[in-house]
Parts: C-alpha cells; structure tokens; sequence
C-alpha cells in the first residue's frame, strides 16, 4: 500500500504510507532464473500419504467436533503433544501454556496485539524476518536494532541498548530474537549469550520472544531448543509446523507464561484455526511419524546444504564467504563491500534471484554485502546450476570493480 486514501476510503491510521508488503519478494528475475529467494520446504516432502490417512480416519468417525470451530487456546491433545516436546527438552510446561495459531505468523499477530502498544520498544536483531518486523511496526512498535556476529545477538550490543534506553526512562516491552538458525545470518546464538540476554531481561524488566520457525529442521550437534529453558515466566517461544511438514497448513503455536496464554486465548477474535487440521497434526505427532519425518528431512536439507556449499566453493570460493548453518535452508553468504552495488543487476543478467543482505535490515537504507539463498524447495540440478550463475556473478562483479 503507497497511500493511505484507497477510494472510497480513508485507510486506518495503522496503514502507513511508507509501508511495503513484507511478504512480496518483489526480486526482479528472468523467466528462466533459478530462484533462491523463496524460504518454503521441499515439496517433495510434503507428507501427502501420511495426511489422508490420517484425514479419512478423522472424517469416517463423528466430525462433530473435528469440523466444529475450535475456540481458545486450540486442540488439547495437540497442546499436550507440544507441552510434552518442551518437557523432554528441560522445559517446565503445561498444555494450558500453550496456544495454536496461524502458523507462527499467527502467534506473532496475536502477541503484538495483546502486548504491544504504540510507542513501546521492541528489540530486534539489526538483521531479522520482515514478515514479523512489519507486524510489530503495524502495532506502533520502535524498533531498536541490536548488533549480530557469528554467535549471535551481541550480549554487548543488547546491554548498552536497554541502558541507553533506561537513560532515557524507557523501558523495551519484548526482544525478538531468532536464536536458532538466525534468519537471515543462520547463526546459533551461543550458549552463554542465553543465559546472559535471560539476565539482562529479567533486570531491565522485558520479555524474550523465540520464533523458532526452523528450530526443528536441524542437523549440526545438539538441538540447541527453546529459550524458555533459562526463564518460563519472562520468555515465549513461537514454532510452527509451515518448514517442517507444509506452509499451507498455516498452523503454528506458542508456549508461554500461562498468564499471557489465557489472555490471548481471551482476546483472541479468529475463533481458532482449523480444529481439523490441528486433529491431523496431533495424529502424525501421537504416532511417532511427525519425529521420523523430522529425522529424514533434516538429513536431506544438509545433504543440499553441503552440495551448495562445495559448488559454491568451487565457483567462487575465492569470492564468497559462506557461513555454514547448523540447520534450517539458508545460506548466508557474504562478500567484499564494493562488489554490492552490481550484484543484483548481474544476478538478473545471470538468471539467478536471491534475497539481498539489505532486504533483511532493520535501519533501511544501508549496503549490506550479502545475500541469503534458500535451498529449500530447490533440485539439485538447480543447486549446481544456481552455484554456477552465481560464480560468473561474483566474477563479473569483480571484473567491473576492478575496470572502473
Ligand atoms: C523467521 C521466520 N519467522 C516466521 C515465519 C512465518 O512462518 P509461518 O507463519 O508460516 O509459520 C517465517 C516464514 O518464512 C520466517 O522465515
């Protein structure tokens, strides 16, 4: 939306002029490009099979309740299932602490409404998902970015924000953080830098929100989990089934304080998601598939991620550097800052699209020389391919820095 009169109505004051739909990647691209932009699983992987079974058991017995709304916090069996998955983990949790949602953009929209008002402080990676910034900006947040390395949010960084801040008699509401595989950076927030932000909330008085979108889909070490781990009563965590089975499902959740559960099983005005989908889910959950499935998927997308990263290596290893995540379909690759002004433009001479390093920034208006390609959905023919476009890019780009 450009402007906040669409005839024949005066838009909400929540609509702002400068205000670009986060979810329209908007990459210019050749009919014949290899895209790399698009964050969504493999559609090789969506489990079909598995879902009809587990709809035409639901549908052969009374559908009184499995095609009824399903108000409040969501399906019971399918909250304790996820309650469960937080106990195994370490992490003190009930199903009333838990609530179904919209995918996690669901929870997101839900949370910004019941606790953020316009003016308050949101903390956010100085990189992060516009899908979730936009959502916080709509409910009149200030964003305030905090820095990123290679380990994270930079406890440093945080800690100098909120003083800044108390300075000046404010108080941030939430921090939201992807600590699992950071979109778009893939870093693993390092283990002593959790407990550090767990204490610096609990000193300066905000909460943490987890989207841990693609904490699930892992495959280096340890799953690192929830950050409910370090502090139940000041953290939310935010997960989502959309990468792990199918976005199209649009069924997410959060566990949290059960206080704020309540409230926003309360506020809430969607009257739920699909209770039948919800019942689908639980089933392949209950079951055993849901945790097979997450082992072979997981396995696959880093077979893809080590097939990216050694074409890559071999087309522009000398020019890239590529940050190797511990899960998730992602790959961050960074560059020297003068090759940024004709990247893209290459890229579409090339046939290759990606989101570029600036799409991701929460200031605007800076070079940021990277970009992020998604694997997900892509063929290995297109991951070869895709490393090769992208090699005669960084070459090309070079060759022009170097002319002019
Ligand atoms: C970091 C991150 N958070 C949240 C979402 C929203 O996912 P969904 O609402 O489908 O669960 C996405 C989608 O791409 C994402 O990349």
């Amino acid at each position: 939306v450009t402007t906040a009169h669409v005839a024949p109505v005066k838009l909400s004051s929540r609509v702002r002029a400068d205000t670009e739909a986060p979810n329209t990647l908007g990459v210019a691209m050749r009919d014949d490009a290899i895209f790399f932009g698009s964050g969504v699983p493999d559609p090789r992987f969506h489990p079909a099979d598995v879902m009809e079974q587990a709809l035409d058991a639901l549908l052969s017995v009374s559908t009184t309740e499995s095609l009824n709304y399903c108000r409040g916090r969501g399906d019971a069996t399918l909250r304790t299932l996820i309650a469960e998955r937080s106990l195994r983990e370490g992490v003190r949790t009930s199903a009333d602490d838990v609530v179904i949602t919209a995918g996690s953009s669901g929870a997101f929209t839900l949370l910004a409404y019941t606790l953020v008002e316009p003016g308050d402080v949101v903390l956010v990676e100085e990189l992060s998902y516009p899908g979730v910034l936009a959502m916080f900006r709509q409910a009149g947040a200030e964003l305030v970015p905090v820095a990123l390395d290679q380990d994270g949010l930079v406890i440093e960084s945080l800690e100098e924000v909120v003083t800044t801040l108390a300075r000046r008699g404010a108080t941030p509401k939430l921090l939201y953080a992807i600590a699992n595989t950071q979109s778009p950076t893939t870093s693993r927030l390092a283990d002593d830098r959790r407990s550090a932000i767990a204490a610096l909330a609990e000193r300066f008085g905000f909460l943490i929100v987890q989207d841990d979108t693609y904490g699930e889909l892992w495959y280096e070490g340890e799953q690192p989990g929830s950050l409910r781990r370090y502090d139940t009563e000041r953290t939310v965590h935010v997960g989502s089934f959309s990468k792990t089975v199918a976005p199209g499902l649009r069924l997410g959740w959060f566990t949290g304080p059960g206080a704020i559960a309540e409230v926003i099983a309360n506020m809430r005005t969607d009257l739920g998601t699909s209770t039948l989908i919800q019942r689908m889910i639980a089933s392949m959950m209950g079951d055993g598939y849901f945790d097979a499935h997450l082992e072979r998927v997981a396995a696959s997308y880093r077979g893809k991620r080590d097939l990216l990263l050694a074409a890559l290596d071999e087309h522009c290893g000398d020019l890239v550097r590529c940050v190797e995540p511990p899960g998730g379909f992602f790959l961050w690759v960074t560059f020297d800052e003068p090759l940024a002004g004709n990247v893209e433009r290459l890229a579409y001479e090339e046939g290759v699209a990606f989101l570029s390093g600036s799409y991701f920034d929460v200031r605007g208006g800076r070079v940021v020389p990277a970009f992020r390609l998604a694997f997900g959905e892509l063929a290995e023919d297109d991951l070869f391919e895709g490393a090769v476009r992208l090699g005669r890019v960084m070459r090309r780009s070079v060759d022009e820095v170097v002319r002019s």
